[in-house]
């Protein structure tokens, strides 16, 4: 890969989830910077936190979800800071759409295909909201980002002022709460939200300023586009009546123009078709007027697809989407997933259970286990050079690589319970290969080479060497195999739908 541009950095990413009174962190400071364009897969076992990872991507955590640290920096702007719905609207499904495992999550089985797609891209095609909203994007974000800062300070000030409350119950106990130890902590911290208030008080006026100014300036600018649009097309009208032009010459013309504005029916309905003949349904003008229940399970996950193309998203995320499909159906989702992102340009983050997808579509994988990410890098890196014990076990439970005779290792044990803190390296109880460092002291994530990085400490130059378990050796030519046999599959699906 040529000079990488970064689409989404995730700096230090810490989820937490409240259940029964009690808080479990299920994403363990993640940081992983997602390129421009290129397909990343995230792979692990069930419970490992592929989902919850990504969901954060469009706030789709659920309701007892939290983001308790970290960035996810996108086109700018914080996404973990994002609080509201409104925000998230204009990112979740517009510029990071997810497809999931089962196409039912995003289609109304009352509502007709077609009315579901072009409903959709009249949802997206108001041109003169996108125009708005990109003028006054960055002026908006750093207001939302000052006022956000606040916020965390006042947190991070009530943090300290119930430790420091508690700490001084703990070494005086039965001391009053209008003892004048407790008082002075109180002041202190009251202070100390004046001084924050202070600070946003300073900046706050011009941002918010700013933005009037920008917000004014940008309806100005759209009402003139507007205004000249309609202009033009009076304009053209008038000159083709004149000219004695047809009613259906008329609404041509003024269909035209009121594009350029925003979608029209007729125009949503077109597109619509055309979105479904790229995902290959066949007969689209007719399939358009079906319902989901008409639909076999590969062809809603393909309505599915061009439903999230209507946006012409800058991610697609794919959590699991070929799972619930035959093997022949999910090459030929694979591949038109890939016929797509060669048109559309999204960057692709593939999250899967199934290494020989993984080896089929992606540049670049990331391992994840316990909540973090626990090795990384280029296909070539993970299959051919794997080095955590982990992503070991995980290769070798891949029956596609074993030869006839060849014993598949199952992983032993279960994935760790993040209800209580892990300690060491979260796999060391379940590892073949764990030294007693490993139940004491995290493993930093090593650097293999440029492009590999992995978080085990048996990469430390003090560790003793271990060989890799024997089904994950010359890997290179059984993954040449398993691709190939996906291909034909692809080859042979292609040639049965001719
Ligand atoms: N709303 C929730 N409340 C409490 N815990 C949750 C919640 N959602 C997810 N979790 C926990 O977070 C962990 C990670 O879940 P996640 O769905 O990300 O796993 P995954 O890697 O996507 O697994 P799968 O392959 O099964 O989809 C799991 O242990 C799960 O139980
Ligand atoms: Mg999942």
């Amino acid at each position: 890969m040529a000079e990488k541009e970064i689409e989404i950095k995730v700096s230090n990413l810490s989820v937490g989830f409240h259940l029964h009174g009690q808080e479990s962190h299920v994403i363990r400071n993640v940081s992983m910077d997602i390129y421009k364009g290129e397909t990343f897969a995230i792979v692990g076992e069930s419970g490992s936190g592929k989902s919850v990872f990504t969901k954060t991507f469009t706030g789709m955590l659920e309701q007892n979800g939290f983001i308790s640290n970290g960035s996810i920096i996108f086109e700018g702007r914080d996404l973990a800071k994002i609080r509201t719905n409104k925000e998230w609207i204009s990112i979740r499904g517009r510029k990071i759409a997810t497809i999931f495992q089962d196409p039912m999550t995003s289609l109304n089985p009352l509502l007709r295909i077609g009315y579901q797609l072009s409903e959709t891209l009249k949802l997206h095609g108001n041109q003169l909201q996108k125009m708005h909203d990109e003028l006054v994007s960055k002026e908006l974000v750093a207001l939302r980002l000052a006022e956000e800062d606040y916020y965390q300070e006042l947190k991070a000030i009530a943090q300290e002022q119930q430790n420091a409350i508690k700490n001084l119950k703990k070494e005086n106990p039965g001391i009053k709460n209008n003892d004048s130890k407790i008082k002075e902590i109180k002041l202190v911290a009251k202070q100390k939200c004046n001084e924050a208030k202070e600070k946003l008080n300073k900046v706050r006026p011009q941002l918010k300023a700013d933005y009037k100014a920008s917000n004014k300036a940008a309806t100005e600018k759209v009402r003139e586009f507007k205004n000249n649009v309609l202009a033009e097309m009076r304009k053209e009208m008038s000159e083709a009546k004149a000219n004695g032009a047809s009613r259906k010459e008329l609404i041509d013309i003024k269909e035209k123009h009121k594009r350029r504005l925003k979608v029209t029916n007729r125009q949503a309905k077109a597109e619509a078709i055309e979105l479904l003949r790229k995902v290959k349904i066949p007969n689209p003008e007719q399939r358009y007027r079906d319902f989901p229940f008409q639909y076999s399970g590969g062809m809603r996950q393909r309505v599915v697809i061009a439903i999230a193309l209507a946006c012409k998203p800058k991610v697609l995320i794919c959590d699991e989407p070929t799972t619930a499909l035959d093997v022949t159906v999910q090459t030929q989702i694979l591949q038109l997933i890939k016929d797509l992102k060669k048109e559309y340009e999204f960057t692709t983050i593939f999250i899967t259970h199934d290494l020989g997808v993984v080896a089929s579509v992606s540049d670049r994988v990331a391992v994840m286990y316990g909540g973090q990410i626990i090795e990384y890098g280029t296909v070539e890196d993970i299959f051919y050079q794997p080095a955590h014990p982990y992503t070991w076990a995980l290769l070798s439970s891949l029956p596609q690589l074993a030869n006839d005779g060849d014993e598949l290792i199952y992983i032993k044990g279960n994935p760790p319970s993040f209800g209580k803190e892990i300690v060491g390296d979260a796999f060391a109880p379940r590892s073949d290969y764990a030294m007693k460092i490993d139940f004491i002291k995290e493993p930093p994530m090593f650097k293999i080479s440029d492009t590999h990085y992995a978080k085990t400490w048996l990469l430390d130059p003090r560790a003793p060497k271990v060989k890799k378990p024997k089904l994950i050796r010359n890997m290179e030519e059984k993954i040449h195999n398993t691709m190939n046999s996906m291909q034909q599959k692809v080859g042979e699906a292609d040639a049965t739908r001719k």
